[in-house]
């Protein structure tokens, strides 16, 4: 057994509970459906022109003409902005010197590695005019033959996938162990491109003043994109300040700063005045990242008793021709089942595409539609009900590390969503159930998985004399709701109400609230509040405990409560003293204190963390037509301390959407002549809709896992997609008795035998 890891960091002092675990609706929710909340693109500051981007419409070549001349001769037109004439930058767009850093194309030849790739900018007194100015360019072309999908060159091993993790990893011998299983599955799934597609595209106001710069983007890692625009302008961080209160969503796209967004800054610079730059929905479909398409063979084992023997899970991926980001598809299925034998692997090639990117549950979400999917044949093959089949070989301890976790949530979560769903009464075979209507009926399962992750952040805590609190640090709110969760945690870190607590966010000239992604903003950010104001509230328990004319004197600095706007002996709790009287006696207007936070490397070396969930979908489908209609999945989840209910629900709501759109929905078709987004367009990349929206139910296990962090959070943006999707095509399976392995499932995938 490993040893227990005692919360010896939570500071004993603050009492939680008051704002934290409340379903506080969002606090800029009227703004925004008032319209009051103001996006980047919504910025308007004196003199701003207005940049349109050309973009390449081959995938592979050089750019020959641009008819520069044209486009400046239009009315309205001030510049164009070209390889020829850009503004020089500090830094090659081409270097990359960590793996958080992705190369740009920001002009800097005539060379064309994708379709939609920025290859000039058109700068005007209007949007018309710029917009015009830009269909002016006529660009000329020396075309190649783009290469296209995973076989279009020869594939490598690459040198890591996702960020840093090995291309292969293995416990046990796979071969040996799948040759002497009794029951075996060896099948090949197929996942598309995916495009982020959310409702705000990017955008950028831009403004120099000297070698100062203001921008008002949308920035899911305020920080980062400083030290980068820091770098490619070579100007020190603090001479840039960065807006980014909102988000019209991000999912991965706006973790690190794009091209696009830098040509606006390059733009700004060229003309001398502020520019705005607002990506259309096409050119979306390129420069700004998306999931790459997969190909993965699952070769799964298991003896007669329907225990696992074997996994061996092969991912085939894409990246860019220029730079190297490889989808992680495999690397779930080192955390979930409890087979002696694991192996996997990545192979990639490399394509005429943007790069790809993370793109919501990275990795989690492709990887997991395959293994859910193959697990349900090997129950099949076993003979076994597909959730008996799991409670019978999900993992007790990670099984690639033997590391502990939080197994027990798991089964719970089984035990949950099965109660709930209704599942005993789901036949084995297929093809069994029919509604009223005569649609085919049938129930899927998924197992839901994702890591437990802590970034570094940053955060400031102040009390004021009039017992009012400020808390600040950079933190993003997507549409997830940061703001309002984090809020909640700053009001119990500081032992105030809500309402006494201003929260200041979204700016980067307030400590670095780390990366929201990787489902960690809440942990990461929430952590550094949670000690700043700890640390604050010891600074205030010091001058008190200290001070004898104070009824806290000798308390003694543990002995403290905070609570209310007042310090309380903890053994006496008559004896208290309000903020503003501690303050006004030291003659002081405010006293502040800095909180930092980042994983803890022992407990993490212990521990293996994860958040888990199961998840079970009904389908109906057409017999005759082979329409799919997912009409209701429920999950059960279980991700640590739940800061904010209503937020948490609303999130894995919104994961749950995405895996049945990921197994029915979205697919970025290219073109095989032109290398070109054929979809590149909400109208034809399908998005759910409302009406493609089942009743969806998320059960929240109320986890405490005091190992994450001193909170016990854990994420919950990115888990809801993993389980769904697969639970959605099993369930496709189950009405239907048709194994569709590649996604997504289309009707005409659905062609069967003519109903009875
Ligand atoms: Mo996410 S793909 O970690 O924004």
């Amino acid at each position: 057994m490993a040893p227990e890891i005692t919360l010896a960091r939570a500071p004993l002092h603050v009492r939680h509970g008051s704002n934290i675990g409340q379903p506080l609706t969002r606090r800029d929710g009227v703004l925004k459906v008032t319209g009051r909340a103001r996006y980047a693109a919504d910025n308007h500051p004196a003199g701003t022109l207005y940049a349109v981007l050309a973009v390449s419409s081959i995938a592979r070549g050089r750019v020959t003409f641009l008819d520069v001349q044209a486009a400046k001769g239009h009315p309205g037109v001030v510049d164009v902005m070209t390889h020829d004439n850009r503004p020089p930058l500090a830094e090659d767009p081409d270097a990359k010197t960590n793996p958080f850093m992705f190369r740009l194309d920001l002009l800097q030849n005539d060379q064309v590695r994708y379709a939609n790739q920025p290859i000039a900018v058109v700068i005007a007194e209007t949007l018309e005019a710029a917009t015009e100015g830009a269909a002016l360019l006529s660009p000329q072309y020396e075309a190649q033959p783009p290469r296209v999908g995973l076989d279009a060159s020869e594939s490598f091993v690459p040198p890591s996938v996702g960020i840093g993790n090995p291309p292969r990893v293995q416990r046990g011998d796979v071969e040996a162990a799948l040759a002497t299983s009794s029951r075996r599955i060896d099948a090949t799934y197929e996942t598309p491109v995916q495009y982020h597609n959310a409702m705000e595209p990017h955008a950028i106001v831009a403004a120099w003043d000297g070698d100062a710069l203001s921008i008002d983007t949308p920035s899911q890692g305020l920080a980062l994109a400083q030290g980068r625009i820091a770098g490619l302008f070579g100007i020190s961080p603090e001479k840039i300040h960065i807006r980014s209160p909102f988000l019209g969503g991000g999912f991965g796209s706006k973790g690190l700063i794009s091209g696009p967004q830098v040509l606006g800054i390059m733009a700004a610079r060229l003309v001398g005045r502020p520019v705005k730059l607002v990506l259309r929905r096409e050119q979306m479909y390129g420069p700004v990242g998306h999931r790459a398409p997969t190909r993965q063979r699952l070769r799964i084992g298991a003896d007669r008793d329907g225990r696992l023997t074997a996994i061996d899970h092969h991912v085939k991926t894409a990246s860019s021709t220029f730079d190297d980001f490889f989808e992680p598809a495999a690397d779930i299925s080192h955390t979930l089942y409890a087979s002696p034998a694991i192996a996997t692997s990545h192979e990639a090639v490399r394509i005429d595409t943007g790069t790809p990117m993370f793109m919501r549950a990275p990795g989690e979400a492709t990887g997991s539609i395959a293994l859910e999917s193959a697990i349900d044949e090997a129950a099949q093959a076993c003979g076994m009900d597909p959730l008996a089949f799991r409670l019978k070989n999900y993992a007790e301890v990670e099984p690639i590390s033997g590391k502990p976790f939080s197994s027990k949530a798991l089964r719970d979560c089984y035990a949950q969503g099965a109660e709930r769903f209704g599942w005993s009464r789901r036949p084995l075979a297929a093809r069994q159930m029919r509604d009223e209507a005569g649609f085919l009926v049938g129930w899927g399962l998924g197992t839901a998985t994702f890591p437990a992750l802590m970034f570094q952040a940053e955060a400031r805590a102040v009390v004021r004399s009039d017992g009012s609190g400020l808390m600040e640090t950079g933190a993003h709110d997507m549409g997830q709701g940061a703001s309002t969760a984090l809020a909640q945690i700053a009001a119990d870190g500081l032992g105030l109400e809500l309402e006494q607590v201003e929260f200041r966010t979204g700016t980067s000239d307030l400590p670095d609230a780390g990366i929201a992604g990787g489902s960690a903003h809440t942990a990461t950010a929430g952590m550094a509040i949670h000690n700043a104001g700890a640390a604050v509230i010891a600074k205030l328990a010091d001058l008190a405990t200290g001070d004898e004319r104070s009824p806290l004197f000798g308390a003694g600095n543990a002995g403290v409560v905070a609570r209310g706007g007042r310090l309380f002996r903890r053994d006496d709790e008559g004896r208290s003293e309000s903020y503003a009287a501690i303050l006004g006696r030291a003659g002081l207007t405010e006293i502040e204190a800095r909180g930092k936070s980042a994983a803890d490397p022992t407990a993490q070396s212990i521990y293996a963390m994860y958040a888990h969930g199961a998840v079970f979908a009904e389908v109906r489908v057409d017999p005759d037509l082979g329409q799919i209609r997912p009409t209701r999945v429920v999950g059960a989840f279980a991700a640590g301390r739940v800061i904010n209910p209503r937020l948490v629900r609303s999130q894995l709501f919104g994961g749950m959407i995405w895996g049945v759109s990921f197994a029915l929905h979205e697919h970025a078709v290219i073109d095989r002549r032109s290398g070109r987004t054929l979809n590149a367009n909400l109208a034809e990349y399908h998005v759910p809709v409302n009406a493609d929206v089942p009743s969806l139910e998320a059960l929240m296990s109320d986890e405490h896992d005091p190992h994450v962090n001193a909170l016990g959070i854990k994420g919950v943006g990115e888990i809801g997609i993993t389980g769904t999707a697969g639970a959605v095509a099993n369930a496709v399976w189950h009405a239907t008795g048709i194994r569709v392995r590649r996604f997504p499932i289309r009707i005409d995938d659905l062609a069967m035998p003519a109903s009875d």
